[in-house]
């Protein structure tokens, strides 16, 4: 289904024209039909013109991964790229994550696993969760926790989203905790 959105009025001063250009988004399968000025970043076309505000402006720019979503299945910081650039590619946001009326399992596995506290940074994390799945580069939670670092959590709730997403990727982390707790610790020098 193709939604027309009513484009931003041109100019708010009156006093100079901005120049809109028109852009159809494909986002979580659905074909969005906007006008936008050729700078608004994707992150913006998604929150002020498709009124999808799951994802979340954070730093702004691209330090703190809440406003990571999928395109064509690969994590972006949507913060820092342009919504022009993404005309013919599929968009999935956190609000296109789960299967209908079924959680994604990362997003049930948050809630399993107490991963978020205020819940701001949650949207970004889950999307990028589900690119690293993707990548297949994760082997292990350490893997997890660097290939995760490109998303901050100012509620540090890290532990627990590194146990969540372990879960889904079935890496037995309590293991290797136990693994880490027992080894010795290296020798100080003094
Ligand atoms: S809002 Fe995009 S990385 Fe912080
Ligand atoms: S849960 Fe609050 S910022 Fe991560």
């Amino acid at each position: 289904m193709s939604t027309v959105l009513a484009p931003e009025p041109l100019s708010r001063t009156g006093v100079s024209k901005i120049e809109t250009k028109p852009v159809t988004l494909t986002i979580n399968g659905e074909k969005k039909e906007i006008n936008i000025a050729p700078w608004t970043s994707l992150l913006d076309a998604l929150r002020e013109y498709c009124n999808l505000t799951g994802t979340k402006k954070g730093c702004d720019h691209g330090q703190c991964g809440a406003c990571t979503v999928l395109v064509e299945g690969k994590r972006v910081n949507s913060c820092l790229t342009l919504a022009v650039m993404h005309d013919d590619h599929a968009i999935t946001t956190i609000e296109g994550i789960a299967d209908a009326e079924t959680l994604h399992p990362l997003q049930q596995a948050f809630i399993d696993h107490d991963a978020f506290q205020c819940g701001y940074c949650t949207p970004g994390q889950i999307c990028s969760a589900v690119g690293l799945i993707s990548e297949g580069r994760a082997k292990t939670t350490a893997d997890i926790q660097e290939l995760m670092s490109g998303n901050i959590c100012r509620c540090g709730a890290y532990p627990h989203i590194v146990d969540a997403i372990s879960d889904v990727m079935g890496i037995d982390n309590q293991n290797q905790k136990s693994a880490a707790a027992l080894s010795p610790e290296p020798a100080k020098s003094i």
